[in-house]
C-alpha cells in the first residue's frame, strides 16, 4: 500500500518553491493538501488575493495532488490527528519566524504515529512574501478594494482600522507590521475620519468639508495603498444627496460607508450633549437608509447606521430599538458610539445586541473608553474596531513642540533629536532618491 503525504498550503500565488514541495511529497507517496482556509491564513497574515474556491481550483488541478482537504486553523494538528499520514513535507523556511511553533507542534503530533516531517530546502530567489511585496507595488483595483473589507469580516474575528487623512497616514497603515511572541499585526484598513479630515484641513467637524474636498484627501490615500477603507459620511446629507454620495464611493473602491443618526447642523459625537444636537427620528433615519440601499450599483458595498442614542443620553433601549430598526431598513450593520470613559454601557449594549434575531457586524470606536481591550470587545461580539483619530492627536502636539522650540532658541539645533533624520525623510517615500 503506498505511503499517505500531508502538504499543508495556503497556494494564494503558486510558484515554483510550491512545486518542489509538491514534487517531493508525490515521491514519497499520495499527497493530501491541506489547503488554509482564509481565517487560517488571516490569523497570521493578510487574508489572500484569492478567494478559497479559487485556490481550490488551482490545487486540486496539480498533477502532484492526489486529494485537497480544508485546514481551519494555522496549527496541524487536528488534520494531522485525523488523516495520521506517514509523512509532513514543507519548505525548510518554517524553522525560524511565526510558523516555528507550528512546526514542533507537526513534530510532536507525527510522533504520536511514527509519521516524519520532511523538510525541502527553500527556492532560493523566489518566495510568496516577494510576490506579495510585488503585488502590493503594482497596485489594487477599486472592486478589489470595495470587497476587501466583507472577506476581511469573514477571516477574521476582529478587523482593525486606523485613522488616515493623508498618504502619509495611509502608508502608515499600509505598511506597519509588528511581531512578537503573541503573533503578527497589522492594520487591516483605514477609517476615513471627518474629525480628522476636518481638521487637518484647518476646519470644523461640522460636515462644512463636503465630499467633493473629502474626495481629495480619499484619493490621495487611495493613491498609496491597497487595503480596504471605512468612509465617515457624518450624517449622509440629504437622503437624495446621500444616494449619489454612495455611488461616488463605491466608483472609488470605498468598502463601506458610516452614517449618524443626527439631523440638522452637526456636531463631533464626543460632545455629546455639551453642545446643541439633535437625534434623527427612526422614520426618517430609515428612510435614509434606504435611499442609500437602493442607490448602490455593486452588492458587496456596506451602508453601516451608526446610532447616536448613547452619545446623546437616550439610554440603552433606545439605542437598541434603532439598531433594530436599522438593520431592518437594510443596514448592513451597526456602529455604536459612546463618549463614556468607561466601556461599560458598549458593552452593555453589544450583549444585548448579540441577542437581536437579526443582526449584522458591529462596530465600536474605543475613543474615550479607551482601556478595554480589542480581546475584549472581540468577546463581546464587536467586529470592527476604530481607531478614529490618534495619527493626528499624535501629530499635532510633535509639530507644535518643535514650532515653539524654534521659536524660543531662534534656531532649530534643540528640536533635531524629536525629529525624523533628515536622511530618513529623504527614504522615506520610495523613489526619493
Ligand atoms: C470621526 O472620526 O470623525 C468620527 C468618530 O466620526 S468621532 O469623532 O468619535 O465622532
Ligand atoms: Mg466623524
Amino acid at each position: 500500500m503506498s505511503k499517505t503525504v500531508y502538504v499543508g498550503m495556503s497556494a494564494d500565488l503558486v510558484h515554483p518553491g510550491h512545486l518542489n514541495v509538491l514534487r517531493r511529497a508525490a515521491e514519497l507517496g499520495d499527497v493530501t493538501v491541506g489547503l488554509l482556509t482564509d481565517a487560517a491564513i488571516a490569523s497570521y497574515k493578510r487574508v489572500p488575493f484569492m478567494t478559497f474556491e479559487q485556490r481550490l481550483a488551482v490545487v486540486e488541478s496539480l498533477r502532484y495532488v492526489r486529494k485537497v482537504v480544508p485546514q481551519t486553523t494555522l496549527d496541524y494538528v487536528p488534520n494531522l490527528r485525523a488523516l495520521r499520514p506517514d509523512y509532513v513535507v514543507h519548505g525548510d523556511d518554517w524553522r525560524s519566524g511565526p510558523q516555528r511553533r507550528t512546526r514542533e507542534r507537526v513534530i510532536e503530533a507525527l510522533a504520536e504515529w511514527g509519521g516524519e516531517l520532511v523538510e525541502v530546502p527553500y527556492t532560493e530567489g523566489i518566495s510568496s512574501t516577494q510576490l506579495h511585496g510585488a503585488m502590493r507595488e503594482v497596485g489594487t483595483t477599486p472592486t478589489i478594494r470595495l470587497r476587501a473589507l466583507r472577506r476581511l469580516l469573514g477571516a477574521k474575528p476582529l478587523v482593525r482600522l486606523l485613522e488616515v487623512h493623508s498618504g502619509l497616514t495611509g502608508l502608515i497603515v499600509e505598511h506597519l507590521v509588528h511581531a512578537d511572541d503573541r503573533g503578527r499585526r497589522e492594520f487591516d484598513g483605514m477609517w476615513a475620519s471627518s474629525l480628522t479630515d476636518s481638521t487637518a484641513k484647518g476646519k470644523p467637524d461640522i460636515e462644512a468639508v463636503d465630499l467633493t474636498s473629502r474626495m481629495v484627501t480619499l484619493n490621495d490615500v487611495l493613491e498609496v495603498t491597497t487595503k480596504p477603507i471605512v468612509y465617515d459620511g457624518d450624517t449622509g446629507g440629504r437622503p437624495e444627496h446621500f444616494a449619489f454620495a454612495v455611488r461616488t464611493l463605491e466608483r472609488l473602491g470605498v468598502s463601506a460607508v458610516i452614517v449618524e443618526d443626527k439631523q440638522g447642523l452637526k456636531r463631533n459625537s464626543l460632545f455629546g450633549t455639551d453642545v446643541a444636537q439633535s437625534q434623527a427620528s427612526v422614520e426618517d433615519f430609515a428612510h435614509k437608509l434606504r435611499a442609500g440601499k437602493a442607490a448602490q450599483a455593486t452588492p458587496e458595498f456596506m451602508i453601516i447606521a451608526r446610532v447616536e442614542s448613547l452619545v446623546l443620553g437616550q439610554g440603552l433601549d433606545d439605542a437598541l430599538a434603532r439598531a433594530s430598526a436599522y438593520l431592518d431598513a437594510g443596514a448592513d450593520g451597526i456602529m455604536i458610539h459612546s463618549r463614556s470613559p468607561r466601556p461599560d454601557e458598549v458593552l452593555a449594549f453589544c450583549e444585548a445586541y448579540a441577542d437581536l434575531p437579526q443582526r449584522g457586524p458591529l462596530v465600536a470606536v474605543p475613543s474615550s473608553y479607551n482601556t478595554v481591550t480589542e480581546d475584549e470587545l472581540a468577546a463581546r461580539g464587536v467586529n470592527v474596531v476604530i481607531y478614529a483619530n490618534h495619527l493626528l492627536r499624535s501629530a499635532y502636539p510633535a509639530m507644535l513642540a518643535t514650532a515653539r522650540s524654534i521659536l524660543r532658541h531662534g534656531r532649530s539645533a534643540e528640536a533635531d533629536a524629536d525629529m525624523l533624520p533628515i536622511a530618513d525623510l529623504l527614504d522615506l517615500i520610495p523613489g526619493t532618491r
